[in-house]
């Protein structure tokens, strides 16, 4: 890998922004749904958006200064009049239709209208619920935190989630289930991620203090079959089994690649006793 260094003190806001948004991805998708003083309707997504805290649940995103002009979004001018919103998530049957949301209309037009979502009545907040979304979330402001003065530059707003809203049919054991969801995620340019079906896949939560990369055998580290993914998997482990008492099957593999091939798929069938069984053979191969 050769390295490239850019310091951000050499990019102009445009160039910044490409390479936050290439370098920061997949981002999830606030799809912010305000009003005005006088009542009317603005949605528009961002996808400098995040949660921050689980207690008050807290979530924050970024309408910011407009690169162009550095003059300041309607979704922002919404929340700091009224200081309340409703975040709903963006599913990917949603994906053409938020892109329609987030065109540069005039102030007072109502975006639920030209982008063709349903507006559903909030419970504490007035702005709107976006009935189409799967899950949502309606906050009252926190705090405004202004990152800067000129173009492009941040205007977060952090909120306090009042309730969330979920359509029944995506929860599993009570909870929002990541694969009913089908969300997507904002990746660079004009690229989005959908989270769904093989796109998604689990990865063991450490068990206590696994062993660490530090005490896997050298030669598994050496090794030009075993990936790194391979390695963690088994750093992850929460015990270095004995690896001079493995037993040998009549049907093992022998040569050296023959057995790292055999670890590699072990882990990726999940199946870390029989990874660690091979390890050992292949130590006393
Ligand atoms: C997927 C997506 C993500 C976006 N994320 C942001 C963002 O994080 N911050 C931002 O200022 N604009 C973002 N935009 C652009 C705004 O949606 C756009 O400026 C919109 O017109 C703002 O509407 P408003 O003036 O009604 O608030 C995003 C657009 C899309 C399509």
């Amino acid at each position: 890998m050769s390295l490239r260094t850019v310091l951000a003190s050499d990019l102009n806001p445009i160039q910044a922004n490409a390479w936050l948004v290439g370098s920061i991805a997949p981002r999830p998708i606030a799809f912010a749904s305000t009003v005005n003083e006088a009542g009317l309707r603005n949605l528009a997504p961002f996808s400098f958006f995040n949660a921050f805290g689980s207690n008050p649940p807290m979530l924050a995103f970024a309408p910011n200064r407009r690169g162009r002009d550095g003059t300041t979004k309607h979704t922002y001018q919404n929340v700091v009049a009224t200081e309340e919103f409703v975040i709903a998530t963006v599913s990917h049957a949603m994906v053409q239709q938020m892109n329609v949301a987030s065109a540069e209309y005039e102030d007072g037009v109502d975006e639920f209208v030209k982008s063709g979502f349903t507006p559903l009545p909030a419970q504490f907040v007035k702005a709107s619920l976006v009935a189409e979304s799967p899950v949502q979330m309606e906050c009252k402001l926190h705090q405004v935190v202004v990152l800067g003065s000129g173009p492009g530059s941040g205007l977060m707003l952090i909120g306090e989630i009042l309730c969330f809203h979920v359509d029944e049919t995506r929860l599993t054991n009570d909870v929002p289930d990541t694969r009913k969801l089908d969300l997507v995620g904002r990746n660079g340019d004009a690229f989005y991620t959908r989270a769904f079906g093989e796109a998604l896949f689990e990865v063991a939560k450490p068990a206590g203090k696994p062993i660490g990369y530090d005490r896997l055998p050298e030669v598994l580290k050496a090794s030009h079959v075993l990936s790194g993914n391979d390695l963690g998997r088994l750093a992850n482990s929460a015990e270095l089994p004995d690896l001079s008492s493995m037993e040998a099957h009549a049907d093992d593999p022998v040569t050296i690649p023959e057995l790292e091939a055999a670890i590699h798929f072990a882990l990726q069938r999940e199946d870390l006793p029989e990874a660690w069984r091979l390890v050992g053979l292949r130590l006393r191969a």
